[in-house]
Order: C-alpha cells, then sequence, then structure tokens
C-alpha cells in the first residue's frame, strides 16, 4: 500500500479525515503532518511529523524520502483568521499549493486533495442554488487565495497532468475537533452553548442563510472524489457540494426541539459581511453526475447528533 498525509491533521477536518483514511488504507500508510507540535490523542496511533507546510525544503525532502504518493493538503488559515492577517493568509494559503502540485509535477506525487471553499463566491454571485459555474468575485483574502487555487489546480491539471480533486466544501459540523476560526463556526458553537449553558449568543444575524454540512458527509465526498476515476473527474479545478442550508434562527429552533428552554440572541460582528458576500445555497449537480455524491444528513438528524455527541469540556 503506498504511502499517504494529510497536512494539517490536526484541525476540523483532518482529525476526522486522518481517522477515516486510516481505517480503509491502513494505521501505517497514513501520516498525519500539522505545525503542531503534538498531534490530538485520537491521532496518536500512527505516525505524526511536525511539519510546516511553508518549509517547502522539508516537505519536498519528507515526501521524497518516505515515497508518499497521495497528499491531503488542508492547512490553512480560515475566513475570519485571515481576514485578520492577510498578507501571511495570502503566503500559507498559496505557498503551500505550490510546492504539493510542482512535487506532483516531477511525478513524485500522484493523487492530491486540496479543499476549496464557499468562499469562492462573492456578493456579485447568484446567491440561491448557486451554479457550478457563475460569476466569482469574492471581496475576502480567504474566497481569494481559494479561487486562486482552483485555477492553479486546474492549470497544472491540463497544462501537467497532475492529478489533483477538490470539492469546494460548505461549512461543516463536528464534534470531534473544533473549528479554527471560520466565518460558519458559529453552526459548531452554538451546541457546546446549548449544551453547556442553554444559550447562545450568535455572531451572525438570526436570518443569514448559509450553505453547511455534517462532517461525516464530508469525509465520506472526499474519499468517494479521491477514489473515483479519474475520467469522471471532469472537473479539475473544484466541485460544488451541497448538504443543507439554514439560518441561525432555523437552527435554534431544531434545538429548541430537543432542549425546549434554549435561547439565542444576536450580536453580528465583522464576520456578517462575510457571510452576507456567500450563497445561501449550493447547486452541486456536477458532482452528482460525475461522481455519484449524496448527502445523507439533513439539519434535525445533524441537531441530535451534535446534541448528544459534543463534550462541554473541550470547549474553549
Ligand atoms: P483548521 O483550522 O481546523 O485546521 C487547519 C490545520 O492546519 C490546523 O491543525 C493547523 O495547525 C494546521 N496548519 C496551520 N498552518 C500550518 C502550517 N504552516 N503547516 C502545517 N499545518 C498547518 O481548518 P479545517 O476546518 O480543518 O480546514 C481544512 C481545510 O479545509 C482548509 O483549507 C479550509 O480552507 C478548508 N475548508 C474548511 C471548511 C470548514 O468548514 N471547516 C469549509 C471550507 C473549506
Ligand atoms: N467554514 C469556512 C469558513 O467559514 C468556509 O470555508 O471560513
Amino acid at each position: 500500500m503506498s504511502k499517504t498525509i494529510v497536512i494539517g491533521a490536526c484541525g476540523q477536518i483532518g482529525t476526522e479525515l486522518t481517522l477515516e483514511l486510516r481505517k480503509i488504507k491502513g494505521i501505517n500508510s497514513v501520516i498525519a503532518a500539522d505545525v503542531k507540535d503534538e498531534s490530538p490523542e485520537i491521532l496518536k496511533d500512527g505516525i505524526y511529523v511536525k511539519m510546516d507546510i511553508l518549509n517547502s525544503l522539508m516537505v519536498r525532502e519528507y515526501i521524497i524520502k518516505h515515497q508518499i504518493k497521495e497528499v491531503y493538503l488542508l492547512a490553512a488559515l480560515l475566513s475570519a483568521t485571515a481576514e485578520k492577517n492577510p498578507d501571511f493568509a495570502w503566503r500559507l494559503n498559496m505557498e503551500g499549493l505550490f510546492t504539493i502540485l510542482e512535487l506532483a509535477k516531477e511525478g513524485h506525487i500522484t493523487k492530491i486533495f486540496w479543499p476549496s471553499s464557499i468562499a469562492v463566491f462573492g456578493p456579485t454571485t447568484p446567491k440561491d442554488n448557486t451554479p457550478q459555474v457563475t460569476v466569482m468575485e469574492p471581496t475576502t483574502v480567504y474566497g481569494i487565495s481559494k479561487q486562486a487555487g482552483e485555477r492553479w489546480c486546474e492549470y497544472y491539471f491540463n497544462k501537467f497532468g497532475v492529478d489533483v480533486r477538490s470539492i469546494r466544501y460548505p461549512g461543516l459540523i463536528s464534534y470531534t475537533s473544533l473549528p479554527g476560526g471560520g466565518t460558519t463556526d458559529y453552526a459548531v458553537d452554538i451546541f457546546y452553548k446549548a449544551k453547556a449553558e442553554n444559550t447562545f449568543n450568535c455572531f451572525l444575524s438570526a436570518d443569514t442563510e448559509l450553505p453547511m454540512m455534517y462532517m461525516e458527509d464530508a469525509i465520506r465526498a472526499t474519499i468517494e472524489l479521491m477514489e473515483a476515476p479519474s475520467e469522471k473527474v471532469k472537473i479539475r479545478s473544484s466541485y460544488n457540494l451541497s448538504g443543507c442550508s439554514f439560518t441561525p434562527a432555523q437552527l435554534a429552533k431544531e434545538i429548541q426541539q430537543i432542549q425546549p428552554g434554549f435561547t439565542i440572541t444576536y450580536s453580528p460582528d465583522f464576520r456578517q459581511q462575510i457571510a452576507d458576500s456567500w450563497p445561501n445555497s449550493i447547486d452541486d449537480l456536477s458532482a452528482r453526475e460525475d461522481w455519484g455524491w449524496k448527502e445523507k444528513y439533513g439539519v434535525s438528524e445533524m441537531v441530535r447528533i451534535m446534541l448528544e455527541n459534543v463534550d462541554v469540556n473541550s470547549m474553549v
């Protein structure tokens, strides 16, 4: 079995993706890498390497020496954090991608997964059922970096045959690992506060509708896309992917079905402007037609699972 590396493995997606890939490929075939000194307890069974994706020399040496053939590149600054440090966000989100694309171009890596985001869209994009191909004028540094990344992925595929695959993830909702500084983080935070305090003060307004997805669906989509025969992966920029869409008020109502006393208040901050520039819902027909994507989780099921499983002791 050839080796796989997940770079950014300690994050919200990386933790669960590494666990799932290890189940499929075997513990010793999937290396977890991150800039953090240590991996979370849950990943301690397998190999962990401290790796800064910006240290391209080290990344190159490690990947070549260990004959790693498949790379999941998740290290990035997310939308809210990126707005606070645009220069660094641009550097981190782009340089790492070039290092990996170049390694693939040289023939060291055979397959890359690099995630994009609904943040590639902007205020001029049609908001409802946003099509795969449409106006894209992102207004955040994060969105600009993801859009540029998509263009480069497609370029490396067309020019050099690099097998790179990508999904425009919506906001992801999970309980294994906390989210890392995005605009959709409220939809995770709300469950911790609901369970701990039965109340939540939301940083987005009541009627801000955004596309979201339960993590299990996102991980399954990622692996299905990576396992699809190359000829079925017709889009080499990034695939639209849809799970469910809701507003904070609708999410609160779902929580109240299980916790009738739950209350929500609203104090929109700088993240409101980011959210306002993103779609309400996504049309993912291409993913469905090309490689058979279908979501499993709707809002009610996701809310039930989250309330059952969030560990309020891990809340920061
Ligand atoms: P996260 O912030 O939870 O995790 C990112 C991980 O990258 C962290 O563990 C961090 O320590 C690591 N990292 C940061 N700088 C690094 C460096 N220099 N070298 C190596 N590792 C470094 O993010 P996430 O939510 O897991 O997102 C992963 C990817 O998916 C990102 O590209 C993000 O843009 C994309 N994405 C996420 C969502 C979401 O809702 N979570 C939605 C759309 C796209
Ligand atoms: N969840 C991500 C964010 O809010 C979307 O890419 O930044």
